[in-house]
């Protein structure tokens, strides 16, 4: 994989305004589930509009080695012959998740109500990020877990042999926690209950619903979102058409409001109001975005998305809104320099715990591009409108958005901007310099750069 290989630094620097229609590729939240979830139906599911990028395949190659069989076909699409839940084959060899976290936290759920042992292991990136925050719960359910100290990985599990289903409220908003619960009930007897005080993107509910599992959400007194599984249904297997990803689209969406003279179509965009928050802040920031042609695929909202480069305002960003946009504080952070005034972002704890320490590689990419800002442990509040942005190189720490992010800065800074590994892309958006330069942008790669 890449991020094990020499870092390639990549250059982006202001090209034409940008124009066009694109379509960024399928989401990958939903992308991992499609995987996951065909492999424990019994028959085959077949996926359209796969993200066809390091993390997916990796979840891909994990669910084959408790015995999916899952094949690429002419047409792109992909089928998934699934083993069915409980009947999962115990791995043979050590699996990689490179840098998925998403693909290693649920994965670590599916297998942890499984009598079989795994090991697994990932990227540096991936190593030094919180696993406790999923093995806790499964150990409450049965699952026996070795894991390097703090609970990173490499770690290993042998699954419980009867699982015990529990009643457990997420302490952080995370999908992934809530679904590595409820996938671990999937193979429990009787009914797993996850409460989730702060709502977090549903797709793991809205997905095993459609693949025939009886699970309910309702609310509780406190307005708390409150999820029931009744374990072990047998799952039927789906004809999935994956969407656009909207974390990805939100970087053709940002370069596009600030790249003077741009006009941009995205087209099937994912709308699920666990995602949007993105859009929603752009649009009050001022930004021009036309939502058309809303259209419901497969039990979820797409769109097409029309911007157009916008003046920018600062605002304040409701900590409250952060789950719904949390992959998306990074290149917001890019629109916010190019805002008049500031833009202050609260409730940002989560992501000092994502592909990298997310906060501070903003801020110090920001620094590095002459853009003022201030962190504190869980905001950024950063002050538009500089004079002389960019010209600065910026360490992306193996995290994908990070590099993305600052190339989407190059695209209208008045100096060219560095990320000092481009190769990391490939972790969500393989095609994110071909899809960028046929709008206009302008990338070089040169190895002195990075010296
Ligand atoms: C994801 C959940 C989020 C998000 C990640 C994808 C998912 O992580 O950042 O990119 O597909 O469930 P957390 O659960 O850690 O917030």
């Amino acid at each position: 994989m890449s991020h094990n290989s020499a870092p390639t630094p990549l250059t982006s620097s202001m090209g034409s305004p940008l124009t066009g229609t694109i379509r960024v590729p399928g989401d990958k939240s939903i992308s991992h589930r499609s995987l996951m979830f065909g492999a424990l139906a019994v028959g085959r599911t077949t996926v359209k509009g796969l993200l066809e990028s390091e993390d997916v395949l990796a979840t891909g190659e994990a669910m084959r080695a408790v015995g999916a069989k899952i094949e690429k076909h002419a047409d792109g699409s992909y089928t998934v012959d699934g083993i069915g839940l409980g009947g999962l084959l115990e791995p043979e060899h050590v699996i990689d998740f490179g840098n998925a976290g998403t693909g290693v936290r649920l994965t670590m759920g599916i297998f942890g109500s499984h009598n079989i042992a795994a090991t697994f292991v990932g990227d540096a990136s991936l190593s030094s990020r919180p696993m406790g925050r999923v093995l806790n719960p499964l150990r409450e359910m049965g699952t026996n877990v070795i894991a390097r100290d703090g609970d990173r990985l490499p770690a290993s599990i042998r699954g419980a042999e009867q699982a015990l289903p529990i009643s457990y409220r997420v302490p952080m908003p995370s999908a992934q926690v809530k679904s590595a619960v409820l996938l671990a009930g999937l193979n429990a007897p009787g009914e797993t209950t996850v409460i989730e005080p702060i709502p977090t993107r549903d797709h793991t509910e809205k997905m095993l619903k459609g693949f025939g599992a009886e699970i309910s959400v309702s609310l509780n007194e406190a307005g708390e979102r409150v999820i029931k599984l009744k374990g072990q249904p047998e799952l039927k297997p789906q004809d999935i058409d994956v969407p656009g990803d909207p974390s990805s689209a939100g970087f053709p969406l940002v370069a596009a409001l600030i790249v003077p003279g741009s006009d941009i179509t995205i087209e099937n965009v994912l709308l699920n109001e666990h995602r949007t928050g993105l859009i929603t802040t752009l649009i009050e920031m001022g930004g021009d975005i036309e939502i058309a042609n809303r259209r419901e695929t497969g039990g979820e909202e797409v769109g097409d998305l029309k911007v157009k480069a916008s003046r920018l305002k600062g605002i304040t960003v409701p900590a409250e809104r952060a789950p719904s946009m949390i992959d998306e504080y990074p290149v917001l952070a890019v629109a916010a320099a190019f805002a008049e005034g500031d833009t202050f972002m609260p409730g940002l704890d989560e992501l000092r715990v994502k592909e990298s320490d997310r906060l501070a590689a903003v801020a110090r990419g920001l620094e590095a591009n002459g853009i003022p800002c201030v962190e504190t442990e869980d905001t950024l509040t950063v002050t538009g409108g500089a004079t002389e942005i960019g010209g600065g190189t910026v360490t992306t720490h193996l995290d994908h958005r990070i590099a993305m992010s600052f190339l989407v800065l190059g695209m209208a800074a008045h100096k060219p901007v560095t990320v000092d590994d481009g190769a990391v892309i490939a972790t969500s958006f393989p095609t994110f310099t071909s899809l960028f330069e046929g709008l206009g942008a302008k990338f070089s790669s040169s190895a002195s750069e990075a010296a």
